[in-house]
């Protein structure tokens, strides 16, 4: 089991798919984004990376350019609607176009609902579904200029069922969702197709803390064993197709939209989970008073 896409270089798709395509990802510098971020520059794409931390874009860019694609970098945080504009704007500046926008960048953490504050609340809304919002409308002038353009938002399938302990989470989600829906009927006289992606679970950094106990009293450090071992033991019991998804397994369904053969497909939310939520037990987390 590992975070690990397949090498860059390796693809199913025709190479070329996206010559000349220029390509926003937010979040593209680690987990499901980073692997969605190879993809586009594998597939010909110069692709925009843009998310808070330096470590992770540069070196998301870094790793592009070394395997021979096309990357830039733009720090961004997507609460932000200004700095938003001005990087669209930017990026729209020097490379004439804008032809598919990743609303990949969310912020998520497990906490009860009856103790969430109303920071931790707003951050995680404002991150996953304002932040959405913000970048898919910024990005509207120059699709529509350049007559048309395809925006893919990264969503989830806990909100399908309820999944205790993210009401954060999958409220900003079932909103994603809805706007997908919404914008695709919206903006589909501009030639632009609106489609999502819900992933099942992908061992990213994220879902590893996730699977991570708390740091004890006594500072006791984790044991990367235990979490393993828990991990394999959920991909065998609770994944019909028997395996942890990869950034790979997404990028592949980003990449297939932003294709032509997805040119008939709008305001779809495509679930990506090898089975995993329709065959899902009750939350780990659930518990009885
Ligand atoms: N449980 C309860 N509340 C939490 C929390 C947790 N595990 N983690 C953060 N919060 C609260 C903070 O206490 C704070 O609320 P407060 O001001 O009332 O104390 C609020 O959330 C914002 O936290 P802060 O760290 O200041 O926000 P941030 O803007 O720097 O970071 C997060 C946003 C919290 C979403 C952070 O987890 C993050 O940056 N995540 C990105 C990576 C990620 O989540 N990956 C998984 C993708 S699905
Ligand atoms: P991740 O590696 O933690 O990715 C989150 C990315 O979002 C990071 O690159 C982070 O970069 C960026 N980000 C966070 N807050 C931001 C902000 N305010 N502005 C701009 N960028 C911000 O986690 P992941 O698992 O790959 O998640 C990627 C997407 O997949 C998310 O939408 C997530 O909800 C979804 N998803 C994941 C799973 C899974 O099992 N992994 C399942 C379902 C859905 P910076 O820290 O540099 O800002």
């Amino acid at each position: 089991m590992s975070e690990q896409s397949p090498a860059p270089a390796q693809s199913v798709f025709r190479e070329g798919l996206l010559r000349g395509q220029v390509a926003l990802v937010t979040g593209g510098g680690s987990g499901i984004g980073l692997g969605i971020s190879e993809l586009l520059a594998t597939l010909g794409a110069h692709v925009v990376i843009a998310s808070r931390k330096p470590e992770h874009i540069e070196a998301a860019v870094a790793a592009i350019r070394a395997a021979g694609g096309s990357a830039s970098a733009e720090s961004l945080d997507v609460r932000d609607p200004e700095r938003v504009a001005a990087v669209v704007q930017k990026i729209a500046g020097e490379h004439g176009r804008i032809d598919l926008l990743v609303n990949n960048a969310a912020g998520n953490f497990y906490a009860p609902s009856e103790s969430l504050s109303p920071n931790a609340w707003r951050s995680v809304i404002e991150i996953d579904l304002y932040g959405t919002f913000f970048c898919s409308q910024a990005v509207l002038p120059v699709m529509k200029a350049q007559g048309g353009g395809r925006i893919v938002s990264i969503s989830m399938t806990l909100h399908y069922r309820g999944w205790p302990l993210m009401a954060h989470a999958t409220a900003a989600k079932a909103g994603i969702d809805a706007l997908t829906r919404t914008l695709a009927l919206e903006w589909a006289p501009y030639g632009i197709r609106m489609n999502a992606i819900a992933p099942g679970p992908i061992p990213t950094e994220g879902v590893r803390k996730a699977f991570t106990p708390p740091p004890s009293a006594s500072g006791q450090v984790p044991d990367v064993f235990a979490i393993e071992k828990a991990m394999e033991s959920y991909a065998r019991k609770a994944i019909p197709a028997g395996r942890w998804g990869t950034p790979r397994d997404i990028a592949n369904m980003v990449a297939f939209l932003a294709s032509p053969a997805g040119e008939w497909i709008t305001g779809a939310i495509m679930v990506v989970d090898g089975g995993e939520w329709l065959a899902k037990n009750p939350s780990p987390q659930m518990q009885r008073p």
